[in-house]
């Protein structure tokens, strides 16, 4: 297994760019295949969450080809089975999206249950009653899921469940609804920009999809979907706001070029209320953090709201903050795996449910420290770069599957940060 050797103490300086979104093209990926002509999609990251993705697709024969770099041609054509096996499903819970779009494409699907997950319990209650209300028939047995459905048809869905919204329903519910018969109105919908991007590319495949973005999604069933030429996929937030808190961590001057500033409106502010100055132009977002870090107060929510997906590494900007920090996490209660490797590296956290008390320190100490999932790992980075010494981060496997070229992207902002590769 790989992992990181770094030194800290470097201050980040320069561009970097935004590669674009992971958790766009994943259900992008799964969607093309309810076409009966090939798409090309474009600004694909090169991770191996999408690897699996692709794996996955071509398991079920269908043809897909890196074109050119950060391109995906993918021919539906030759598509024959209509089942995600779960030697491929058990390393990625998005591989759950494709049986979205082959109950809308086939009326029928088979995919492997999503295991366990170390960010806490992941239900997919909500995707299975969208399917059901559209009229499909669902069955559990031997570890796989099995959808059948002679018709969809559509109806009012309410996808909400206590966290909130659910991304991964809407999207789901969604690809189905596209090909059922009549109206379909999501209602609680999630609103986060990978939902919209989705809205963007079905609608460019044929489909007639209103209202992505906001809370309720109309949806004018078609009978026919085709593939389309050059879809460019849309920054990934979660790695720009991962750039913006790299630079809070270190007191940097770094300026993220290719991000979609609109997005990132929650992280923008807490970079602010952590003492940075933040300008913002075309598609860039310059951040100078010289003058931190401050204390933050973060709640995770769904979007518009701060994303869980960035608790982890704003928390590594609140570890050297001047005073005391608070962290909710609203939508994975038990997301902390990161706060006792901070603790190995000199952190002051104290714990209390879903809520994490961070008094800031004046110094970190490297250490070796164990990565457990992508976004944790991502902390664990950027705790790295403030570290005194040397930090070595085991198992970045975890971060490969999420971050295109990480350690050369900050690197290249003056990180000293090296791939160790196992043999
Ligand atoms: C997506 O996961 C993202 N993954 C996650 O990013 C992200 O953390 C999460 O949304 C929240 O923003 C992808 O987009 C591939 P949800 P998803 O369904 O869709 C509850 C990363 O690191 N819920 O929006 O699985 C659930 O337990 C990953 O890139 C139900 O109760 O998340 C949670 O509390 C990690 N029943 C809340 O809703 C359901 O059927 C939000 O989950 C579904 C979800």
């Amino acid at each position: 297994m790989d992992k990181f050797l770094m030194w800290g103490g470097e201050t980040l300086r320069g561009e970097v760019r935004t590669s674009g979104s992971k958790n766009a093209v994943l259900p992008i990926l799964a969607a093309s295949l309810m076409a009966d002509t090939p798409s090309t999609i474009t600004n694909c990251p090169w991770l191996k969450d999408v690897d699996t993705m692709v794996e996955i697709l071509e398991a079920m024969g269908v043809r897909v080809q890196r074109t050119y770099e950060g391109s995906l041609h993918v021919d539906p054509g030759p598509l024959e089975s209509h089942e995600a096996p779960y030697e491929l499903v058990r390393k990625m819970r998005a591989s759950i999206y494709v049986l979205g779009a082959l109950l809308g494409r086939f009326g029928k699907a088979a995919v492997s249950m999503p295991g366990g997950c170390v960010i806490g319990p992941r239900p997919i209650d909500l995707h299975m009653k969208g399917f059901t209300e559209l009229g499909a028939t669902i069955e559990q047995r031997c570890g796989y899921i099995y959808a059948d459905a002679k018709e969809l048809v559509g109806r009012e869905i309410v996808l909400g469940g206590p966290a909130g919204s659910s991304v991964g329903a809407t999207a789901n519910v969604l690809m189905a609804a596209v090909k059922a018969k009549g109206t379909t109105v999501l209602s609680s919908a999630a609103c986060e920009p990978e939902i919209v991007d989705l809205a963007n590319f079905l609608n460019r495949m044929g489909a007639n999809v209103s209202g992505a973005g906001t809370p309720i999604i109309m949806v004018e069933g078609v009978d026919e979907l085709h593939g389309v030429d050059d879809y460019k996929v849309i920054p990934d937030r979660i790695e720009a706001g991962t750039f913006i808190a790299a630079t809070a961590v270190t007191r940097g001057t770094v300026t993220i070029k290719d991000a979609e500033p609109a997005h990132l409106r929650s992280e923008i502010a807490k970079a602010i209320e952590a003492g940075a100055t933040v300008e913002t132009r075309n598609g860039d977002i310059h951040v100078d953090a010289t003058g931190g870090p401050k204390a933050i107060e973060v709640v995770t929510q769904p979007y518009p709201g701060f994303p869980t997906d960035l608790q982890a590494q704003f928390m590594a900007a609140a570890l050297r903050a001047d005073g005391m920090s608070r962290f909710v996490e609203k939508i994975y209660p038990n997301r902390f795996m990161h706060v006792m490797e901070f603790a190995r590296l000199g952190a002051d956290i104290t714990m209390d449910g879903n809520r994490a008390i961070v008094h800031g320190v004046e110094h970190l100490s490297g250490a070796p420290i164990m990565a457990s999932d992508l976004r944790a790992s991502a902390g664990l980075v950027l705790a790295g770069l403030a570290a005194e010494g040397a930090t070595t981060i085991h198992r970045v496997y975890h971060i490969d599957r999420g971050y295109e070229d990480i350690e050369e992207k900050l690197g290249a902002l003056g990180a000293k940060i090296k791939r160790v590769k196992s043999n």
